[in-house]
């Protein structure tokens, strides 16, 4: 049955159909290299160095990174949470292990969420899709905690809005994608995500990619 979009999040209803089929070249392969300024190889190693055997990825999109750990790992438990049905049903197929878990959930909305705690928590190019405003990103980064083992980490990368160095791809891609309600992150700044990171993590790393924050958190604060 096709999925009905309006009873999804605006953040989550682009991830269907043939978007899923063109996501790793468009958005992996041309837009976050050129337009962003973080190359696939950063994201890769962010997944190599904070990925375990017992992970909740948070917004699947094609499942890219998961799939290519399914060649280094194997999976214990992988648990695939997003709004989208699509989305979901798309990397479950992709991946094709059998500790791969879909669970319709919204990052925003703790009862939707998985009840156990994970080793590692991936929200990978999550945040800036979210609606705009800082209460929906402090709400979204207690959740991941909220997810994340005392002994685990929760970790991924996100665009920056407005004030970040954007050159004049990105700024184009940025307005465009705000209008359209695909992204909300025109306000996002490194400090402000810096500070609601330190909120529900006692260890924050963070690291920059021109217009893109690379973060990993551990030790969230119950
Ligand atoms: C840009 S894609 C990122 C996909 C993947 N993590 C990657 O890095 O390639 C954003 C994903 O977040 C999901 N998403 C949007 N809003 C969400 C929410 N409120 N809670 C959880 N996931 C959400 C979308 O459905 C989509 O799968």
């Amino acid at each position: 049955m096709p999925t009905d979009l309006t009873t999804i999040p605006r953040s989550a209803t682009a991830y269907s159909g043939v978007n899923l089929r063109l996501y790793d070249a468009f958005v992996l392969h041309f837009t976050s290299p050129r337009a962003w300024g973080c190359s696939l190889s950063d994201l890769t190693e962010m997944y190599r160095r904070h990925g375990t055997d017992d992970h909740a990825e948070i917004g699947v999109g094609s499942g890219h990174f998961v799939t290519e750990q399914t060649r280094h790992i194997d999976w214990a438990a992988l648990s695939l949470i997003d709004p989208n049905p699509d989305a979901l049903r798309f990397v479950s197929r992709r991946v094709s292990h059998p500790a791969v878990r879909e669970h319709v959930g919204d990052i925003l909305d703790r009862a939707t969420l998985p009840t156990r705690r994970f080793k590692s928590v991936a929200a990978n190019y999550v945040l800036h899709c979210l609606a705009p405003g800082s209460d929906v990103r402090r709400t979204a980064v207690r959740n991941l905690a909220n997810l994340t083992a005392d002994e685990g980490v929760m970790f991924g990368a996100t665009v920056l809005g407005a004030e970040a160095e954007h050159n004049r791809l990105g700024r184009a891609l940025l307005r465009r994608l705000n209008h359209m309600g695909t992204f909300g992150n025109l306000g996002d700044t490194e400090r402000a995500l810096l500070g609601h990171l330190s909120s529900s993590f006692r260890q924050v790393e963070i690291e920059r990619r021109r217009t893109v924050l690379l973060f990993a958190a551990s030790e969230p604060i119950r």
